[in-house]
């Protein structure tokens, strides 16, 4: 029977290799667990400049029919990235309490760029999906460095928005007493405290809300990353339900490329909208990363509200994240 499972396996090729930047971390281990666990994961390549030959030896013992490598430090950047398909970046410093998303950009855009950098030194037709904050300012930071070696798609370029979609959905079913994982709210915009927009109005399955609870709902989704920050007590922000949620876009990504149809997820990527040039919106996601942009939802008076306030923030992220390649 084993044996009769290992040889049913070996169309791996048929799947994908993923690789994960900064896998050491509070998110990067356990979201290279979750991946590990994928079924559609062939190839886990785990990379970062501390700990991954450890990491990765603890991984490759679960025994899931996939293969799990590792690389550590900036020369073994070209073994982790030749031909991987998706690379997923938690790569970078957490918030302490009384951090913005912001504060990090010192630290961590010189790491997104030189990670991007290398992704399209390496394996330029990879998706990439970034986690590291400021998500706002990393993706323009990924993108016009992709733009200088002339690969960048816009259709493969995603900032994970996932752990507020879930939140969402985690804090609506607390409040109604519905089964959070039967609950759908899309999240738009971007992804740092009032660029995180719920758009409440289309939560799926309808649900009567008060005016005063989606106020409520609202704040609690924007500030739940600070609230983990502060009871993290300087340890750190989420880590586990990050990894869980990045693990979810992951899986999204891969059943796009398998050609999966109706795969939708919301993402922060290159769209158009007030001048915005990069936004979260829900993604219909196929082979090539994303097949169709499905646009802003219908909003509320209080939803085009939010935004308004939104924007203006979103647009001096993403400003601040293109300045830093291109000045
Ligand atoms: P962590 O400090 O636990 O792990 C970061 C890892 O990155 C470490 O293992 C470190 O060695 C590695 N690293 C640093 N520089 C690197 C480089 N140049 N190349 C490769 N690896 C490098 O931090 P944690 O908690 O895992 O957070 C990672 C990032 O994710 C932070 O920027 C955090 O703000 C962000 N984050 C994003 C969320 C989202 O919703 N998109 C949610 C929560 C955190």
């Amino acid at each position: 029977m084993l044996s009769f499972t290992r040889s049913f396996s070996t169309s791996r090729r048929a799947l994908v290799k993923v690789a994960v930047l900064g896998a050491s971390g509070g998110i990067g281990q356990p979201l290279s667990m979750l991946l590990k666990l994928n079924p559609l994961v062939t190839e886990l390549s785990l990379y970062d400049i501390n700990h991954t030959p450890g990491v990765a030896a603890d991984l490759s013992h679960i025994d899931r029919n996939s293969f799990t490598k590792s690389a550590k430090g900036p020369d073994q950047l070209k073994a982790a990235l030749t031909g991987m398909e998706v690379v997923v970046i938690p790569a970078g410093v957490p918030r302490k309490p009384g951090m913005t998303r912001d504060d990090l950009f010192s630290s961590n855009a010189s790491i997104v760029r030189d990670l991007v950098d290398a992704v399209g030194n390496y394996c330029p037709k990879a998706i990439i999906a970034i986690v590291t904050n400021p998500v706002n300012s990393c993706v323009p930071v990924a993108a016009e460095m992709l733009k200088k070696r002339g690969v960048y798609d816009p259709k493969k370029l995603f900032g994970i928005t996932t752990l507020d979609l879930i939140r969402a959905s985690t804090f609506v079913g607390e409040l109604k007493g519905i089964d959070p994982m039967l609950i759908q709210v899309p999240v738009i915009c971007g992804h740092s405290g009032e660029t995180i927009v719920p758009v409440m109005s289309q939560c799926k399955p309808k649900i009567k809300l008060t005016d005063s609870e989606i106020c409520d709902l609202t704040k609690r989704i924007q500030n739940a990353g600070t609230e983990v920050v502060k009871l993290k007590a300087g340890a750190g922000s989420a880590t586990l339900a990050m990894a869980f949620a990045g693990s979810r876009m992951v899986d999204a990504i891969m059943r796009g490329i398998k050609g999966q149809s109706n795969v939708i997820e919301c993402s922060f990527v290159e769209y158009n909208y007030e001048e915005a040039q990069y936004f979260s919106t829900p993604i219909l996601l196929g082979p090539n990363g994303i097949e169709k942009n499905l646009g802003l939802p219908k909003l509320s008076k209080l939803e085009r509200e939010l935004l308004k306030i939104a924007i203006p923030i979103l647009k001096k992220n993403i400003k601040k994240g293109e300045d830093f390649v291109l000045t």
